[in-house]
This record gives structure tokens, C-alpha cells and sequence, in this order.
């Protein structure tokens, strides 16, 4: 029997966000996480340059290997082989090639809720069981050592996102060591996503390798590097798992598009720019917390890291995806509805999304202010 999973309902907004502004109207993108700005110069340059003289065949960069292998010495303090990493087109494909590579169909793997969209409906498609842990405000919507000790049986694998997506929330330092000594015990196999590495508010996030060495890590040049449609990432991979992996990424996916290797490459020495964007995302992170307070939305769980604001406006709706078109029609504002990331509790909830330019956060919350106050408030029951 085939898999049903849920549409990403992000999508559908971003949709009618792209009809409305082509019939004039004047619409914010905050609905999908990604950066407006488009990638550095140098790397857009080294494009333009290469498009002349490479064919542009099937090619696996070995500079790029290199470079990011480097990139975990300097910025973790963890040894990974360039033979270790492989490039795909982006995190989405990582994902299924590390769950694909790691389990069986049937197999159980543990992830937070909310969580990103596709970490539930990716393992739905290969026949995998999520067992999603109900993460709340208290815990900052993350997982716990405890929450994961106490999964009976033991799954077989979890997902890992820090900073995470709806909420930007970071695993503290002694809670991911902790995370990882459970799945040592329980022999939980770790995935970590860490494709919003380099966003961060709180300092340095380090790699899940430097507690989990036998970890398979997925990153992506889609949000640091502000490359999303070039579609290049990379999965790390422990030297046990390499063949099997390295066969799944040959037959499902081949090589990710020679242009974005050659770009992600010059992209990874564009700290200057990369870092300006992170100041630009720190900067409309103030602003929304204070937006949101404005507009009556108490719990959130401040970002520290991302760029998204999880917000709780249940005290307005019990259906996000038609609060997200709602609001989208009557303002011009694109949001993410919380169903996405949480099938349960999430029709409370909206993602608002702050990788646009700090102009364009303030005309939003201008917008969102007197729209908010004017929404009636649902009655609680007695
Ligand atoms: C947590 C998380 N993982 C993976 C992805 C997929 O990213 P990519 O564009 O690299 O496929 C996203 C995209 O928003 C994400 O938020």
C-alpha cells in the first residue's frame, strides 16, 4: 500500500501569495523560510564565469568536499574526511538518503512536534513510523533527554534539529550531550539536521558529531549561504554507513547541479556578506518579538537561532491554515500555518518567517497591528 502523506500547506499559501500579487497587490513573504537575498556576489561571479568553460556534466567537487570536511575542524573541533561528505541537491534529499540509509521500512524514529514538515511526511513516504514527542513552551518546543529515555520500546532512530524549524529554539550544550549518551544506551541511531547552523543568536551551535561521532548530519547552502534554489547541501556520514549511502545517492539522486558546486564553493568564503544577513535577521528578530508582543501574542518561545516567531494564536482561531489565508487576503502578509509542524496541536498556531529585509518586517507588523486588533476573540468554553 502507497504512503499518504499531508501537502506542505506553506505552499498553498505561498501560491495564492504569488496570485495575489500578480493581479498588484502588494504581498510580504514570510510563509516560506528563506532568505530574499540571493547568493553572495563572488559566488554569483564564479557562476557567471564557470557557465562559459565547464560542460557542466555529472561531477562531484572534490574542492567542495574538501572545503566543507575544513569547515568542521574549524568550526567544531570534530575530524570528518572530505571522503565523508556527500553532496546532494540540498537537505531534502540528505534527509532521505540518511533515513533511507540507516533504516528499514517499519522502523520507528522519535522527532519533536512541532517539527519541520517534511521529517514526518519523508519518513510516511519510506514507510517509516514517526514517533513524535509532544514538545511544549515549557520545554521550548525542543526534545529532551528525558522525553527520549522514556519512548518505549526504544526507536530505532531520532531527528535532531537545532536551531529548529517552526521555532528557531537551540538544544543547550549539556542537553544534546545528554540526548546523545540516551541514544548510546538505547542504541538510537542519531540523524541531526543542521541545515540553520550559522543562524544564530545565542553564539556558536556546535555539530551533533562533537557528542555523536557515528551521527549522520544533514546541512544545506539554502539558509546560511542564502542559496535555496540553487539546491545544494550535504550529508556527513560515518565511514561504516559511506557505501551504502554513497549507492543510494548515485541510484536516487546522482550529483547535485555542477553550477551550484562550483557557486557553494566561493559561497563558503563569503563571511563578510553571510555574516550581514545574520545582522540583518538579528535586528528583525527584536523588532518581531516586539511585534508580536503588540499584537497580543504572549507565547512564543524567542528564536535563538533560524529566523522564524512560532506563535500561539489560538485565542483567535482553532484553524491556522484559514487564519494564514485570511490574513493573507485582508493584509497582504504570507504566513505559515501551524499544521504543518504540528498535526495536532498546530491549528493554534502561525510560523511567521523573518529572512526579509528589515523594511519590509516593520511594513508587515504596521500592517499586522490593526488587523489583529480588529479579529474577535474566540470564546473560551465555560
Ligand atoms: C529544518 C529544515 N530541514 C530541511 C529543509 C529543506 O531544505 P533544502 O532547501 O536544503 O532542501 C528545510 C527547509 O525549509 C528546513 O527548514
Amino acid at each position: 500500500m502507497t504512503a499518504t502523506i499531508d501537502p506542505f500547506h506553506a505552499i498553498a499559501i505561498g501560491e495564492l501569495a504569488y496570485q495575489l500579487a500578480s493581479q498588484g497587490r502588494s504581498v510580504i513573504h514570510m510563509e516560506y523560510g528563506q532568505p530574499s537575498t540571493g547568493a553572495p556576489a563572488a559566488a554569483i561571479a564564479i557562476a557567471h564565469r564557470v557557465l562559459d568553460a565547464d560542460p557542466m556534466g555529472y561531477w562531484e567537487n572534490p574542492q567542495l568536499k574538501a572545503r566543507i570536511a575544513r569547515l568542521y575542524a574549524e568550526e567544531h573541533g570534530v575530524t570528518v574526511a572530505p571522503e565523508q561528505v556527500i553532496l546532494t541537491c540540498g537537505a531534502s534529499p540528505a534527509l532521505v538518503l540518511a533515513l533511507s540509509t540507516l533504516f528499514a521500512p517499519g522502523a520507528r524514529v522519535a522527532l519533536a512536534r512541532p517539527g519541520y514538515v517534511a521529517y514526518r511526511n519523508t519518513l510516511k513516504a519510506l514507510h517509516m513510523e514517526p514517533v513524535e514527542l509532544d514538545c511544549g513552551e515549557a520545554e521550548r518546543f525542543q526534545l529532551t533527554a528525558a522525553a527520549l529515555a522514556a519512548v518505549e520500546p526504544a526507536p530505532d532512530g531520532v531527528i535532531i534539529a537545532s536551531p529548529a524549524n517552526p521555532t528557531g529554539t537551540v538544544i543547550e550544550p549539556e542537553e544534546l550531550a545528554r540526548i546523545a549518551e540516551v541514544c548510546a544506551e538505547r542504541g538510537i541511531a542519531i540523524v541531526s539536521d543542521e541545515i540553520y547552523h550559522g543562524i544564530s543568536y545565542v553564539g556558536p551551535v556546535r555539530s551533533t558529531l562533537a557528542v555523536a561521532p557515528q551521527a549522520l548530519v544533514i546541512n544545506s547552502f539554502s539558509k546560511y549561504f542564502s542559496m535555496a534554489g540553487w539546491r545544494l547541501g550535504w550529508l556527513v556520514v560515518p565511514p561504516h554507513l559511506l557505501e551504502p549511502a554513497r549507492a543510494r545517492m548515485g541510484n536516487l539522486f546522482l550529483t547535485p547541479p555542477s553550477l551550484a558546486q562550483h557557486a557553494g564553493l566561493a559561497a563558503m568564503d563569503c563571511r563578510d556578506e553571510l555574516e550581514g544577513h545574520v545582522a540583518t535577521y538579528a535586528r528583525n528578530r527584536d523588532l518581531m518579538l516586539e511585534g508580536v508582543a503588540r499584537l497580543g501574542l504572549s507565547h512564543i518561545a524567542p528564536p535563538d537561532g533560524a529566523f522564524y516567531i512560532y506563535a500561539d494564536v489560538g485565542h483567535l482561531t482553532q484553524d491556522s491554515l484559514g487564519f494564514c489565508r485570511r490574513m493573507l487576503e485582508e493584509t497582504g502578509v504570507a504566513t505559515a500555518p501551524g499544521i504543518d509542524f504540528d498535526p495536532l496541536g498546530g491549528n493554534r498556531f502561525v510560523r511567521f518567517s523573518f529572512a526579509v529585509s528589515t523594511a519590509l518586517v516593520e511594513e508587515a507588523l504596521a500592517r499586522l497591528e490593526p488587523w489583529f486588533a480588529a479579529q474577535p476573540r474566540l470564546v473560551e468554553p465555560a
